[in-house]
């Protein structure tokens, strides 16, 4: 077990701050961000000055409210010191305020509570947890209600639209009023434990830098499989599908940080400016290179035909010095045997092979494991014990996050939502990587358009696999059991 400092850091203490939430009583809001502002709260990092305002057409009262918003809260209530007085100060944050968004009818009393505890070195984050078809009127309404200070920042989630256009549209009407220094478009997994793990795994040790480029890296696979279906969400899902829900998003963003050259500092700009470039060096996905499944059974709990693939894998390439004729696998899908994140490293086979192998080794593996039991797996080959020559075998070393450090690892929401109170944009996306990464998708779905995707048995690892079969190793499932 690794021992250091667990008191709050100097680097953890945030400013007094005021939260917007906007669509304060819908599911994004309850399931995630105020469970996450409840932790924080319970970690001291949101304090007893700052104010949680629940933003909604026709809001309840606040007792309410709290029993709607108490079962999302139970997990965390439940680990918990002196859960019940945490939780009356937690409550004692919220403020509920009833606003239209059509009409902007409530927005000058809710500007009239705001400004009346404002002042430059108080942030107040406005989190649009609402249809981005409101974006632009709710933008409007803020800047006539004197709302748009250099101190407010707003927070959007994806659907950011559904193409480049659409994206470019939403994210017009939000720049009319917000400057970009402003605005902290959330993608969920740069929040992840794990995934800012992997840029401490590449950029602070010095044993990976070395081997890191088509030298030494034969293939990376990223896979993202989830068990749950789509049931609850077919309408929304249906017109967007594993390729603008996943991919364009969570599975580019971890392709850029493992393939991205090292920024001169770990600040937003720099960082993602590099994760930039490499958006920009993908090479166009040919046809061959693509493979959407879609799971039995989806269509009829939809109630029509539909070609919405909830399975993609991808075969990409970058074309710059470092990773080119390396392939870059994706795949992420519903329904899967397994809900696994994983990276997968895989190094070149030793070129000559001193010793006299009967069979041929596997390969050195990298295996960043992002969720469950977040860690990291080193597949050496090492020599069994005992008399009978040289006789190579796989063995791991292992780091579990969980057995290695005695901390509960904090749900993305609760980094992200602490981040844009500190100003901090390097886990938010900028709007030229947005659309650079719909630049790469557009062109992929528009050649998918009319086929339709292969089916898979649910709880299966997806449709027989289609991209692998040409070249030397196959999927690398995440296991079970570390
Ligand atoms: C969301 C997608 O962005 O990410 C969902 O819209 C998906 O379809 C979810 O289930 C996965 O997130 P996580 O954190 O559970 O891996």
């Amino acid at each position: 077990m690794i021992t250091y400092n667990k008191s709050l850091p100097q680097t953890a203490l945030i400013p007094s701050s005021d939260y917007v939430i906007f669509g304060g009583t819908g599911d994004l809001s309850l399931r995630k961000i105020l469970p996450a502002l409840l932790w924080r709260f319970y970690n001291k990092q949101v304090t007893s000055d700052f104010r949680i305002f629940i933003v909604s057409r026709n809001p309840p009262e606040k007792s309410q409210f709290i029993d709607l918003l108490h079962p999302f809260c139970k997990t965390a209530l439940d680990e918990f010191e002196n859960a019940e007085t945490v939780w009356q100060g937690f409550l004692d944050l919220l403020q509920i305020v009833s606003v239209d968004l059509q009409s902007g009818e409530g927005m000058e009393d809710l500007s009239k509570i705001i400004m009346s505890q404002q002042n430059e070195a108080r942030p107040v984050i406005f989190y649009m947890a609402i249809s981005p078809e409101l974006f632009g009127k709710c933008c409007k309404w803020m800047d006539e209600t004197g709302l748009v200070l250099p101190q407010s920042r707003l927070v959007v989630e994806k659907p950011l639209g559904s193409d480049y256009q659409s994206a470019k549209s939403i994210n017009d009407q939000i720049l009319n009023v917000f400057e970009e220094y402003q605005i902290y478009r959330i993608d969920h997994y740069l929040g992840k434990e794990t995934v800012q793990n992997l840029m401490a795994l590449r950029f602070a040790n010095v044993i990976f830098e070395n081997q890191w480029s088509n030298r030494y890296i034969d293939h990376v696979q990223i896979t993202v499989a989830e068990q749950v279906d789509v049931d609850n969400r077919a309408a929304y899902y249906d017109h967007y599908g594993a390729l603008r829900d996943m991919v364009q998003n969570h599975l580019l963003q971890l392709l850029c940080l493992v393939a991205m050259e090292p920024p001169a500092r770990f600040n937003a700009d720099e960082v993602r400016d590099e994760k930039l470039r490499v958006l920009r060096a993908l090479r166009p996905c040919e046809a061959d290179n693509v493979h959407r499944g879609q799971y039995e059974g989806y269509e009829d709990a939809l109630g029509k035909a539909s070609n919405t693939e909830t399975y993609v894998a991808l075969k990409c390439f970058i074309d710059n010095w470092r990773w080119s004729g390396v392939p870059f696998y994706l795949r992420t899908g519903k329904k899967l045997e397994t809900r696994a994140s994983e990276i997968v490293i895989t190094f070149r086979q030793q070129k000559h092979m001193i010793f006299d192998t009967q069979t041929d080794t596997p390969p050195n593996r990298l295996i960043i494991r992002l969720q469950p039991h977040e860690g990291l797996r080193f597949q050496l080959i090492s020599k069994a014990p005992g008399p009978g020559g040289m006789r190579l075998y796989p063995s791991d070393l292992n780091l579990s996050f969980d057995d290695t450090f005695d901390e509960r690892l904090p749900e993305a929401y609760e980094r992200l939502l602490m981040d844009v109170a500190r100003g901090n944009q390097t886990l938010f996306m900028r709007l030229d990587e947005v659309l650079a990464a719909w630049s790469f998708i557009d062109p992929i779905i528009a050649m998918a358009a009319d086929s339709k995707p292969d089916r898979y048995p649910a709880f299966s690892m997806g449709p027989e696999d289609q991209l692998m079969k040409n070249d030397a190793y196959g999927w690398v499932d995440p296991h079970e059991e570390y």
